[in-house]
């Protein structure tokens, strides 16, 4: 009768588990945003480590993990498996329901898994800063926290209607020593554009990223870092995927299916990627991505190549996207709001391996309002659309059903959120199919894709 699945610290993974070489086809190459041609790694190298870039196109299904990498793991990992005994009883379910719970991290979210990882591997090439963008707020204190863990400087351009939403989420960035602007920002060509073009311009993970860029490719000593999407922050995130496996077996049990949120795709990807193997071997085990009804990627976007950027600055993608000039409402899960997924994510979703659902946020507030009442825990906006996607599957499931959630993030820092769904503020968006078709129009025409 435990609620919760513990593993011993020993027992941390040792090794990242990489799906590429176990794709039922090959994953579409990144393109160069000019030729159309396929990038090779050297194209990275203004913006990224070696270390990670070797990552990135790695044909080795497991990638060992390094000491001091484990090292900082050690403060939060493993995370607890948690048997959600008293949401089950409030929906009355015949299922049972398992979340991994990733908020207990310094930082608040899964974010670390990767944070950690990659400023061990620029601190390893002589990088002295790292740049990035945040939606939430959440990736941003997670390099933050990571660079300061390994004595590197940081940058973090942050969404404007976060930044604005999230004050402490950019005091927290600052405490760990990083520096913090909204974005768009007057500190690079491109965000003095956007404000050229439109003073109050709320932002996009689009727009922070072309930021992010430009700062990195314009200094010597500094590099780049995405907190999603690419491949080898969805290796890194497998760390999750693998102790929960190691929690379900201890529990003697199997998941049925496996939910997580979508923004980039990175959070979802490190719990579900290590049970594709077994579903490749037959087993019936379902994956769920769940996004907000105001930015649909996976379930409304189209399957083709984009930029990952408002600036047209990255190589191209192959990935569901709703147009790289798509800028979601401002709706409180600032972390989903991105125009793109991650190629391997969206891979599988092409190939139906994956199933997506969205959901508008007043109805995935209440979820994650059930969720506080019952199991205690304040969830992050994001995380609250996984609760929903769990509570929905939960409903008239069969006795003897496994849900497993990923639990990416707490709300502590939300909660203005919560004071707008508590005072009923909150409003939903559904984005018409024209204004996605409009959007669209502004992609590459790549012949290939
Ligand atoms: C708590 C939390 N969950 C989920 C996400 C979505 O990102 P991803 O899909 O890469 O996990 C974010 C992104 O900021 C987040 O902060």
């Amino acid at each position: 009768m435990d609620y919760k699945i513990l593993l011993p610290e020993s027992e941390i993974p040792k090794r990242w588990y990489n799906v590429l070489p176990d794709l039922p086809q090959p994953l579409s190459p990144p393109l160069h945003p000019g030729t159309h041609q396929p990038i090779g790694p050297e194209a990275l190298t203004a913006i990224f480590p070696m270390g990670l870039i070797e990552q990135e196109v790695s044909p080795k299904n497991w990638i060992d993990i390094p000491e001091p990498v484990l090292d900082i793991y050690r403060l939060y990992r493993p995370t607890p498996l948690v048997r959600a005994r008293r949401l089950e009883a409030a929906i009355g379910t015949k299922a049972r329901i398992y979340y991994k719970n990733e908020s207990l991290s310094p930082a608040g979210s899964h974010k670390p898994n990767t944070a950690i990882a990659q400023a061990y591997f620029n601190k390893k090439e002589g990088v002295r800063r790292m740049t990035t963008e945040t939606g939430a707020g959440q990736w941003g204190t997670a390099l933050a926290f990571a660079c300061r863990m390994f004595g590197l400087a940081c940058t973090v351009y942050m969404v404007r209607c976060s930044y604005e939403q999230k004050p402490y989420r950019g005091i927290m960035i600052r405490a760990y020593g990083a520096e913090v602007f909204a974005s768009p920002s007057d500190k690079t060509v491109f965000g003095r554009k956007m404000l050229a073009e439109d003073p109050t311009c709320s932002g996009s993970l689009g727009v922070a990223i072309s930021e992010a860029i430009e700062d990195a490719a314009t200094h010597d000593d500094t590099k780049y870092s995405l907190g999603s999407v690419l491949n080898h922050v969805l290796l890194h995130q497998t760390v999750t995927g693998l102790e929960t496996k190691a929690q379900l077996k201890l529990a003697g049990e199997k998941a049925d299916v496996v939910i997580g949120c979508v923004g980039g795709g990175s959070n979802f990807a490190g719990i579900m990627l290590p049970f594709v193997p077994n579903k490749l071997a037959g087993e019936k085990i379902r994956f769920l991505a769940i996004e907000p009804e105001a930015c649909p990627t996976l379930t409304r976007g189209e399957y083709r190549y984009d930029f990952g950027d408002v600036a047209c600055s990255t190589p191209l993608l192959k990935m569901y996207t709703l147009g790289h000039g798509f800028f979601p409402p401002p709706i409180h899960a600032g972390g989903l709001r991105y125009h793109g997924d991650a190629p391997i994510l969206c891979h599988l979703v092409h190939h139906g391996l994956v199933e997506a659902k969205a959901y508008h946020q007043t109805e995935v507030f209440e979820s994650a309002r059930l969720f506080l009442e019952t199991e205690g825990f304040l969830a992050a906006p994001e995380t609250a659309h996984a609760i929903k996607g769990a509570i929905d599957e939960a409903k008239n499931a069969p006795e003897g059903k496994v849900i497993v959630f990923l639990y990416s993030g707490h709300g502590l820092l939300d909660l203005g959120a919560y004071d707008a769904y508590l005072r009923g503020d909150l409003s939903d968006f559904s984005y018409p199919d024209e204004k996605i078709k409009e959007c669209l129009q502004a992609c590459p025409v790549v012949k290939a894709g």
